[in-house]
């Protein structure tokens, strides 16, 4: 089918480069002439692992080509929106973009048009989009809105997007419905070549749950709202071990093992980031108090979260003491580990209220280093982890990535200033670090000292 995506971002350029790899004939537009001539001289403008390949794959295959938005409303028979919605100061979505993408399509296309948004929008945006496709319609457009929220996790947001648990549309008319399920009939019967997987692992079909567009555009809100609660709760529970004398990591595992709550998304730490939870997670807030619905509940999970931050840069105080003039390494920029978003990292939050108490940054992360240094210049940005753990007086684990638990420690305790380790992600065996000499603190009652480190071990 011709499909058009508008908007490469994260989500607009996986969702374009995985229908394209599922057989489709994609046009991808972006309003951002650097972005878009990087894509078009088969440049990425955003890290995603496996997605540089992919679209390399599908371009060769002349399934995908990038343009103009003019160029993609002329194109798709089918068109994605996949534009921002960003906060505003109040808390609401922004929805401008997105308006001006369906007054393009009203005033740009002729005959009929599947207009699906994509981006997170608040309930009731379909409704919107409908009236301002009449409102401000032309050329004769005939067209319908649906609804088809995302899924996709940063880092993993290619395979998330072929081989997901369900796909959720919302439509209004069986047109519409009938459309979508046909889109996304190669990935609902997994009967595509998979490019990431060489002997593709079958994760069985995934759930295909049509309902209204309504339903579908709060199932994401929903979705994001419920994961960031299960975050901020067991970052309570983390603090409560911290003072009762737990341990929040045998907690998290003794809570994960009732199916009904699950073991993902309770790993306590320095709080939720991303472009996604933290302002879905406000604009949720604010669409249920636009329908008089008093749901306090997110509020405290998002002030559960902002005090993570502050939470933290006093521990660093207390182990430290005076943090002016001390020299600090930050491992981990990233809200999270194989991305390069530094997009509401509360690793950079963190790095701000060090520096406003005097301390000098040495950081480093293996992909969000050019990002965060547009955010935050007057840091030493450094080549690894050991470079810039070099003279300093503690180690902060920020972002989890894979190589940070693969140092070695007895190379990096020759290295350090004083030998002091705060996993700010749980993400370090302390065995590995107490036993080479270092002061381990982690989240929720997991710290222990070298001197701690047989009992550790079992010797
Ligand atoms: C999230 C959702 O997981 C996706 O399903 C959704 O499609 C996406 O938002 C979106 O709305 O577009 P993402 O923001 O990429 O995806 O990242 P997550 O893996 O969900 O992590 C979000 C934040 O929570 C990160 O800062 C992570 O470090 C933190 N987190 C996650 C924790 O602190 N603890 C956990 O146990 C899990």
């Amino acid at each position: 089918m011709k499909l058009s995506v508008i908007g490469a971002g994260y989500v607009g350029l996986t969702t374009a480069a995985c229908l394209a790899q599922v057989g489709h004939d994609v046009f991808c537009s972006e309003s951002d002439v650097e972005k878009l001539s990087k894509l078009q001289d088969g440049g990425m403008p955003l890290f995603e692992p496996h997605l540089e390949d992919v679209i390399k794959g599908v371009r060769k295959a002349g399934r995908l080509r990038f343009g103009s938005t003019e160029e993609a409303i002329a194109w798709g028979d089918a068109i994605f929106i996949c534009v921002g919605t960003p906060p505003l100061p109040n808390g609401d979505a922004d929805l401008c973009a997105i308006e001006g993408v369906a007054r393009a399509i009203a005033k740009g296309a002729s005959g009929y048009r599947l207009v699906i948004e994509k981006s997170t929008v608040p309930v009731q945006t379909g409704a919107q989009l409908r009236k301002h496709l009449s409102v401000h319609s032309t050329s004769g457009l005939r067209y319908d809105v649906a609804s088809n929220p995302e899924f996709l996790r940063e880092g993993t947001s290619v395979g998330d997007f072929l081989h997901p648990d369900r796909i959720v549309i919302g439509a209004d008319s069986p047109r519409a419905a009938a459309i979508l399920r046909e889109i996304y009939e190669p990935i609902i019967k997994q009967s595509f070549t998979c490019p990431i997987h060489s002997d593709c692992p079958k994760r069985g079909d995934p759930i295909f749950l049509a309902t209204d567009t309504n339903s579908a555009e709060l199932i994401k809100h929903a979705s994001n709202s419920f994961l960031a609660m299960k975050i901020s709760f067991i970052n309570m529970v983390a603090n409560l071990c911290e003072v009762v004398g737990a341990d929040v990591t045998m907690v998290a595992e003794g809570m994960g093992l009732d199916p009904r709550i699950g073991s993902s998304f309770l790993n306590p730490g320095i709080g939720f980031g991303g472009f996604c939870f933290p302002k879905d997670v406000q604009a949720f807030i604010r669409i249920a108090e636009k329908s008089g619905c008093d749901f306090s509940l997110l509020k405290e999970v998002e002030k559960i979260n902002q005090g993570r931050v502050e939470r933290f840069v006093e521990q660093v105080r207390n182990e430290l003491w005076v943090l002016r003039g001390k020299k600090i390494a930050v491992w981990g920029l990233a809200f999270k580990p194989n991305t390069d978003d530094v997009r509401f990292a509360p690793a950079l939050s963190i790095i701000r209220r060090l520096q406003a108490e005097g301390a000098h940054i040495q950081a480093y992360d293996p992909e969000a280093m050019e990002k965060a240094k547009k955010e935050i210049p007057d840091v030493t940005y450094c080549q690894d982890a050991y470079e810039a753990a070099t003279g300093t007086d503690a180690v902060l684990l920020l972002t989890e990535w894979e190589e940070f638990r693969k140092v070695d420690w007895s190379r990096l305790a020759t290295l350090v200033e004083r030998p002091l380790i705060i996993d700010g992600r749980n993400a370090l065996l302390r065995e590995d670090v107490v036993s080479n000499g270092f002061h381990y603190i982690g989240i929720g009652g997991v710290s222990a000292t070298p001197k701690e480190a047989s009992a550790l071990i079992g010797t």
